[in-house]
């Protein structure tokens, strides 16, 4: 294989820059022409493919979002989508391909695969719910966004006695929330893997907290979490006079996808871009990078993709043991 091109798809995040600096220079390296498309799987399909050179990918890798563009594409679930984009790297005598980007994105990986396109997945999503990976590019630049927004967040609590409803990203996965309220030491943690607790359960929540003499009381909670967070807002509100505490929300949002990478989530897309270019080179397919017990490994891309990566028991355990 000699020709190979690169994509980022999905929700931006940290880190992404680093994957397309490693493919495109291990794949330089090795004798390989290289790809870049522009907005993920949207690019493929509108033919927006441009050669990249090791100097394009220069001054890139402390910089957040990614150079190529990404996009949510629907359409790509169409077979006929897929067939124009298949001609596309076809008509450019590109031989395979490496996605950088979440479940989606990595479910949109497996279907190339399976019409016989060579095809390498990275997995890169701030909401670490990709299976069969410790952790996703990303998600550590992410935690200490939000953990810096949780420090904040504490001074104000406790110098105004209030209790802090913290909605953090996620989607259907409660890691973020999860993972960040243990290091940010939150009073009350909620995610959708685990249902409940009722609103009167976390009103009284906050009562306890009071009554034990905390000065504050924070809550991450994660926005797939059901009722959601407003729900628990407008509750709380209507018993303010027994809780102790005023209560505020703070929806995190979109500054938790940008900024510059951390050193684990430049040096994991680095070793994860630089073995999906070796990979792809030598003639695999359908394969996953991913971390385990701080080994890049491969898993077959179909099976990373086929539930979201569950929550950690000992992560769980740990944060009833701080309670
Ligand atoms: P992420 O990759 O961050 O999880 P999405 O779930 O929005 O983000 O998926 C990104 C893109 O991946 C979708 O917009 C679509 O282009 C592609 N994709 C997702 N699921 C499929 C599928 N079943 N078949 C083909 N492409 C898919
Ligand atoms: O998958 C990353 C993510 O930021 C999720 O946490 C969030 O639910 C979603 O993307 C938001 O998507 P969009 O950027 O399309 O609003
Ligand atoms: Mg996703």
């Amino acid at each position: 294989m000699k020709r190979i091109a690169i994509l980022t798809s999905g929700g931006d995040g940290p880190g992404l820059n680093a994957c397309i600096r490693a493919v495109t220079r291990t794949a330089l390296k090795q004798g390989a022409e290289v790809f870049g498309v522009r907005r993920g799987y949207t690019g493929l399909v509108q033919n927006a493919i441009f050669q990249l050179e090791s100097r394009d990918v220069g001054g890139i890798l402390g910089k957040g979002g990614t150079i190529l563009g990404t996009a949510r594409c629907p359409e790509f679930k169409d077979i006929k989508v897929r067939r124009t984009a298949l001609r596309h790297l076809n008509q450019q005598g590109i031989e395979g391909l490496v996605v950088v980007g979440g479940n989606g994105s990595l479910t949109g990986a497996v279907v190339l695969h399976e019409m016989d396109f060579p095809t390498i997945g990275i997995p890169a999503s701030i909401d670490n719910d990709i299976d069969k990976t410790d952790i996703a590019v990303g998600v550590d630049t992410t935690l200490n966004t939000i953990l810096e927004a949780v420090d904040r967040i504490k001074d104000t609590a406790s110098s105004h006695q209030r209790a802090f409803l913290v909605e953090v990203m996620g989607r259907n996965c409660g890691y973020l929330a999860l993972q960040s309220g243990l290091a940010g030491g939150a009073e009350l943690i909620l995610v959708p893997e685990i249902p409940g607790p009722s609103l009167e359960e976390i009103a009284q929540e906050v009562v306890d907290t009071y009554v034990r003499g905390k000065g504050h009381c924070i809550m991450l909670i994660a926005e797939g979490w059901q009722p959601g967070t407003r729900a628990v807002e407008e509750y709380l509100l209507s018993r303010q006079g027994e809780l102790g505490f005023d209560v505020r929300v703070t929806v995190l949002g979109y500054l938790q996808r940008g900024g510059r990478p951390s050193v684990f989530d430049r040096t994991l897309g680095t070793r994860m871009g630089a073995a999906a270019a070796e990979a792809l080179l030598s003639g695999q397919s359908g394969q996953m990078t991913a971390l385990k017990a701080g080994q890049i490994i491969f898993v077959p891309l179909a099976e990373a993709v086929q539930q979201l990566k569950p929550l950690s028991r000992n992560l769980l355990k740990l944060v009833e043991l701080m309670d």
